[in-house]
Order: C-alpha cells, then structure tokens, then sequence
C-alpha cells in the first residue's frame, strides 16, 4: 500500500542517495528459477530423499576448501583467493545436518554455505535441517545441532535480494523418525514464494500418525475452511489465498463488517456469515452455518481464527474493559469454538485429520509498549497452540493445531500507525520492508495443507526477521 513515506524512500533520490530499497519478493506457488544445490554434513541424507519425492532437481553443492578457491583479482590488480564460484546463480541451498554430531560437521556447514551466499538468486533460499538438539546424544552433538539456530538466523541477516535461510528440525533419534513425505510440505513450502516474508526461523517437523497426503498444488479441493475477520486486511486475504487452492471458504465477520464481509465472499464463491465471535455459542453457530450449506455429513478442514482486535493504553490507564474485550475475541473466544467445534460427530464440526490455526503476533513475544492486553491474548494464543499441539486427544485424531507469528503487515490497522513509526517498523527485518497479508495466508495455508499432518504446535513468526523479539 503506497504512503508518503514509501514515496519519500523509494523515489530515485532517495535511491542515489543510498537509502536501501526493498526487493521485490519471489511470492506464490513458484520454485526458485534457478537449480537447487544439495549438500551433507554428516551424512544425513533425508534432504536429498524429500527432494527427489518432490521432483525437485538438485545439483552437488560447491564446498569452499582451500583446494577448491580460485585466484581473482580485482581492479585494482590485486590478487586474493575466493571459493570456487557456481557457473550460474543457485535458487536454493539445502543442507542436510541432521546428522552432524561434531565441530568439524559445523565446518562443513560454512564450506557449503560461503559459495552460496554470493550465487544465490533473487529470492534465493537457504534451508538447514538439523535435529531436535535434546535428542542429539553426547553433549557435543547438542552443541553441534543448537550451533545450526545460530546460523541460520546470522545468515538470514546477511543474505540480500529478498533471499532467506530457514532452519527445519525433524525427528530422527527418538521415537518414530520422521520421513521424508512428512517432511516434503515443509520444503515445499520453504522453497516456494509461499515463504516470502518467512526467514530466520526454527520450525519442527515430527510424525504423523498414518502416512499425509501428497503434497499438490490445490490442496483444499473441496474442503471446508472457516476464516474469523475475513471481511478485511488479512483475514480477506487468508479467504482468497484457501479459494485460489481449491477451498470452500466459510467467511465470518461482524455484522457491522457485513459490506465487506459480502464482497469478500462473493468475490471467491465462499458463503458469508455474520457473527461476532464472542457471541457463547459462537462455534454450534458455525457449526450450524456449514451443516446447513453443505448438509449434515459436511465437516470443517480447518478454522482459522484470524479476527482480533487492538484497544491499545499504557498499563497504568488500562481499566477492566479494556483489557477483558481484547483478551475476549483474541483468546477466550477461540477457546470457546475449538472446545465446541471439537466436539465428535457434531454435524458441520471439525473433521478428524482438522486443523486449528492461529493469528498471533510478534507482540505476543516481544510484548509492546501500550499493548499489555493485546500482548497476553496473543502470548496466550501461543501458549494454546503449544498445549493443543501436544495433546494426544488432538493427535490421536489427527488433527494440528498451530498458529503463525505476522510482524508489520501492510493493512488498515498498520495504515492507522504514525507515519514515521510506520516507516520504523518496515525497515527494521532483514528483508527491509513490510509483508502483505497473502505473505501470512501463505504460511496459514501450508500449516492448513492435509500433507502437512507431521506439523503441529508450531508457532511460524512471519516477520521478514524482524528485530523484535528476535
Ligand atoms: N496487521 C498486522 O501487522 C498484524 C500483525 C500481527 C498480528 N496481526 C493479527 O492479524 C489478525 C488480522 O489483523 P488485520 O491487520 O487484518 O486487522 P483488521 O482490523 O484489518 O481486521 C480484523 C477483522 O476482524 C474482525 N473482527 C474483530 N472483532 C471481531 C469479532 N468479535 N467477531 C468477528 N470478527 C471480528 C474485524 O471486523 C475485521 O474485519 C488479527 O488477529 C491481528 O491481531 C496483524
């Protein structure tokens, strides 16, 4: 959304005079354009099996040794030694750590990641899949598995061109190992413009109780899917991201938001329902929408609970209302609709094999000046997910339960913010700019795919790696 701000700091001036412009981002379902190069530390081989089920090509990775440099000189006829240079620009580097247990495996990581740091293409990405570190043994292999974080979020800050580095955690040593169907919507999704806006984080991925669903391009063919504050920002965006794959969207808004909530709706074919998501039986009501649209066999894929509010106050000038309205619709209303959607068998309720997502917000574990409310309904939000996520009722049918992290996402309620901490707030990720609202449905969209069964309590920031609360 163009401001003055955005006028004042991408205009040629401000581009001569070195202020740094944002890269226009890799989005949508497109792989990197460029071939994806592939190399071990340690020799886990999981990565290599996940893309070949994908259809992935991939190419050996180059590793910088110094057998390998070559001699450049620059223009000033000096001379120096660099690695050995890709013949074209790479779409991604992926690194299988999964089995590296020792410093010298860490020294493979930098051999692998240093020639591509300068071949990446635009949009490039970076992809590390380490293990859950309290599983990795003897306390060297810990301390190799947790060195993988720090990486990963150094590099991030470092790569340019809108390129990101992400770190993929699978179980391997305890308990059931994760495979590489399991694992293939991660990649994809990493991979692919979908996670445009998501770089510098740690996400895990376990095991699903029977095998997922192949990873496809429209992958909510004909399912149901509830999204709460669809009729603007985000939440319209989160609609028209489940249509364009195939989903039938149930679109809730206030009544007051009814104009918009109608257009959105109509504009995907989804139905609309007028709801303030606070009302106690606000879950039977959807329930009751879906069973009566679809008939009684109908169930929900997934809900997400998008819509929330800000009612911003420093703590001292904070009263009851305040505080009880924001912690209401961000959390005590989700709490309510998951108990009353879970219920088995409820006709128009959530199928087995559902998911739950969640919005919360960088402010949820930052905290924010001014936002102690909203702070706790979105911190609470992610306390949520977590218990949700390892509840075995929940697992035991099957179903997710995460929810996604947005930082400064350009909509109406960031439009409301003072032009200068606006500007702030852009600028302050590696990526340099604000994310959009398809950045977040993306990432909902892929914790919502059947074929990501093996992802659950999972909280996925979408932040461009910003600073805060980084
Ligand atoms: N915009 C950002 O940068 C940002 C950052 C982090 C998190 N978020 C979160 O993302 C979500 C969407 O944010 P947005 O920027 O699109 O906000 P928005 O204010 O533009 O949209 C929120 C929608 O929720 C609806 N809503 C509010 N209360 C409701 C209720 N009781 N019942 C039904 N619907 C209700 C509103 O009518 C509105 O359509 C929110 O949960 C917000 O906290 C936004």
């Amino acid at each position: 959304m163009a401001d003055l701000m955005q006028m004042l700091t991408t205009n040629p001036l401000a581009r001569q005079l070195g202020v740094p412009q944002p890269t226009r981002l890799r989005r949508g379902r497109e792989l990197p354009s460029a071939p994806v190069a592939l190399g071990s530390a340690g020799g886990g081989r999981i990565a290599g099996h996940t893309l070949e089920l994908l259809g992935v090509p991939s190419r050996e990775a180059l590793v910088d040794t110094p057998d390998t440099r070559v001699t450049e000189t620059d223009d000033d006829g000096r001379s120096r030694e660099v690695p050995e240079r890709y013949p074209s620009a790479i779409g991604a580097l992926v690194v299988d750590a999964t089995a590296a247990t020792s410093i010298s495996d860490l020294e493979t990581v930098r051999g692998l990641l240093r020639p591509a740091m300068r071949g990446l293409e635009s949009s490039g990405r970076v992809v590390l899949l380490g293990v859950e570190p309290e599983t990795a043994g003897a306390p060297t292999a810990v301390a190799t598995q947790q060195a993988l974080e720090g990486i990963v979020r150094s590099v991030g800050k470092e790569l340019r061109g809108g390129a990101t580095a992400n770190l993929v955690r699978v179980d391997l040593l305890t308990g059931e190992p994760t495979s590489p169907q399991e694992l293939a919507s991660t990649l994809s999704f990493l991979l692919e413009g979908r996670s445009a806006y998501v770089s510098g984080q740690v996400l895990h991925v376990g095991h699903a109780g029977t095998t997922p669903e192949e990873t496809v391009a429209r992958p909510f063919e004909g399912r149901i899917v509830v999204v709460t504050g669809a009729g603007r920002g985000i939440g319209a965006g989160i609609a028209r991201t489940f249509a364009r794959d195939g989903a039938l969207v149930v679109a809730v808004d206030v009544p007051a938001g009814g104009q918009g909530l109608a257009e959105v709706a109509n504009s995907i074919g989804g139905t609309a329902l007028q709801l303030d998501i606070t009302a106690v039986d606000a879950g039977r009501r959807i329930a009751g929408h879906v069973a009566q649209r679809f008939g009684d066999a109908a169930r929900i894929h997934a809900i997400v609970h998008n819509a929330g509010i800000t009612r911003d106050k420093l703590l001292a000038n904070t009263d009851e209302e305040r505080w009880g309205s924001v912690l209401e619709v961000n959390l005590a209303a989700q709490i309510r609709m998951n108990e009353e959607l879970l219920t088995p068998d409820l006709p128009g309720g959530l199928d087995e094999g559902g998911r739950i997502i969640g919005v919360a917000s960088t402010s949820g574990i930052a905290g924010n000046r001014g936002q102690a409310n909203y702070a706790a309904s979105k911190a609470g939000v992610i306390g949520l997910v977590r218990a949700m996520g390892a509840d075995p009722r929940l697992t035991g049918r099957g179903i997710t339960v995460n929810a996604v992290a947005p930082g400064f996402i350009e909509t109406e309620m960031t439009g409301k913010m003072p032009l200068a901490t606006r500007e702030v707030a852009r600028r302050i990720n590696s990526l340099q700019q604000g994310g959009r609202p398809v950045d977040v449905a993306e990432t909902i969209g892929y914790f919502a795919d059947p074929a990501s069964s093996a992802v659950t309590g999972q909280v996925l920031r979408v932040c461009g790696q910003s600073q805060i609360g980084a």
